[in-house]
């Protein structure tokens, strides 16, 4: 059963749990806006010897850290379980056992404080972190979504309105980045490193396709240009190449495609505001493009800051406050959603 006390708004005060991937993290979110705290554990450290996330060890960590980095985010906001209006958490996607992690950690926060309990799409979550920055993007905007998991445009109509116009049919642009430094042993998370290395080299010295670029469609695939790199590196064994040049044709590439696509899907869907959200949002090339690209077609651009573009759990709340807000409640059976269909919605919850 709810508590009464609680039962005004359940958006009011928020505690945001995250742990689809390699973060464990939790917030604490009033009124769906105003960020008391936001803690993120970064397991980084423990997945880069492996050059990519070893799902097993993520649970493991996830176990060992989530509990702490909600009491920590608790402590932090200044308020106590008592204080929450609500709980959200990531259901999917993601990796299963991180998930159920996070989603059994709130359904017994929730349980045993009598809250009401959400479970939020890790995409949304992506796209309501640009209502936390200090100029929200104006609805209706483009949102180009890119992170390790994840690369869509979306059409966010309002808060909790999105639709996905267009997405990756195969790998997601970070995890190509990912791939492409791990085949030349640059590290990991290879996004950052190469987004340093292609600073210093020429991006037209070694010139990669543009996968999909004119076919006419929104969507984006990235597995052929990440094969396309393998078969350059193998063509030039012992060839005398700059790696900082190939780290830039190959960062150039994705932008390109990137870019237009979303300037592409602008100009479709008549929309003047363009955004980008979730890590590879980082990437200084990136961000130049986007803001180069809609100052030239007249469009506004929003480039929030970096710790709103990775993975946190202020966005979770966020987002998680609107549903609250709308009645939608997760019951204590639900279960974590590893893949979800294409559009990245939750399915609908069965009335309480
Ligand atoms: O949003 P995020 O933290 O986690 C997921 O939801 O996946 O994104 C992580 C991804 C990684 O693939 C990482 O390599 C990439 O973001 N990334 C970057 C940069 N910083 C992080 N990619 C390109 N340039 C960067 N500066
Ligand atoms: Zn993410």
């Amino acid at each position: 059963m709810e508590n009464a006390a609680n039962n005004s708004d359940p958006g009011r005060l928020v505690l945001g749990i995250e742990s689809s991937c390699d973060e464990s993290a939790a917030a604490v979110v009033a009124e769906g806006r105003r960020v008391l705290s936001s803690v993120v554990a970064s397991q980084v450290k423990d997945h880069a010897p492996f050059g990519g996330v070893v799902p097993e060890l993520a649970s493991r960590r996830h176990l060992e850290n989530l509990a702490p980095v909600v009491k920590a985010a608790l402590s932090e906001a200044g308020v106590t379980l008592d204080d929450l209006s609500g709980v959200a958490v990531t259901q999917g996607p993601g990796l299963i056992g991180a998930l159920l992690i996070g989603l059994n950690l709130a359904k017994a926060l929730a349980w045993s404080r009598g809250l009401p309990m959400t479970g939020v799409s890790h995409l949304e979550g992506h796209l309501a972190a640009l209502s936390l920055g200090e100029e929200p993007p104006p609805h209706p905007f483009l949102a180009l979504l890119v992170s390790g998991g994840h690369t869509s445009i979306f059409l966010v109509r309002g808060p909790g309105e999105q639709e996905e116009l267009g997405s990756t049919v195969d790998d997601a642009a970070g995890e190509a980045f990912d791939k492409v430094a791990k085949l030349y042993g640059l590290g990991y998370p290879g996004g950052v490193i190469i987004d340093r290395m292609a600073a210093q080299g020429d991006p037209t010295a070694i010139v990669l396709p543009r996968p999909r670029m004119h076919d006419g469609t929104l969507d984006f695939s990235f597995s052929g240009l990440k094969s396309a790199v393998v078969r350059f590196r193998e063509a030039n064994q012992g060839a005398d190449y700059r790696i900082e040049d190939l780290c830039a044709g190959f960062q150039e590439a994705v932008v390109e495609v990137l870019v237009k696509k979303t300037l592409a899907a602008a100009k479709q869907h008549g929309i003047t505001h363009l955004a980008l959200a979730g890590g590879v949002a980082a990437n200084r090339r990136l961000r130049a493009a986007l803001q180069d690209a809609a100052g030239q077609a007249g469009l506004g651009a929003t480039l929030p800051p970096l710790e709103l573009c990775t993975d946190n759990a202020a966005m979770i709340a966020a987002a998680g406050c609107h549903h609250l807000r709308a009645g939608r409640r997760l019951p204590l059976t639900a279960d974590a959603i590893s893949r979800l269909p294409r559009g990245g919605a939750l399915p609908p919850e069965p009335a309480p």
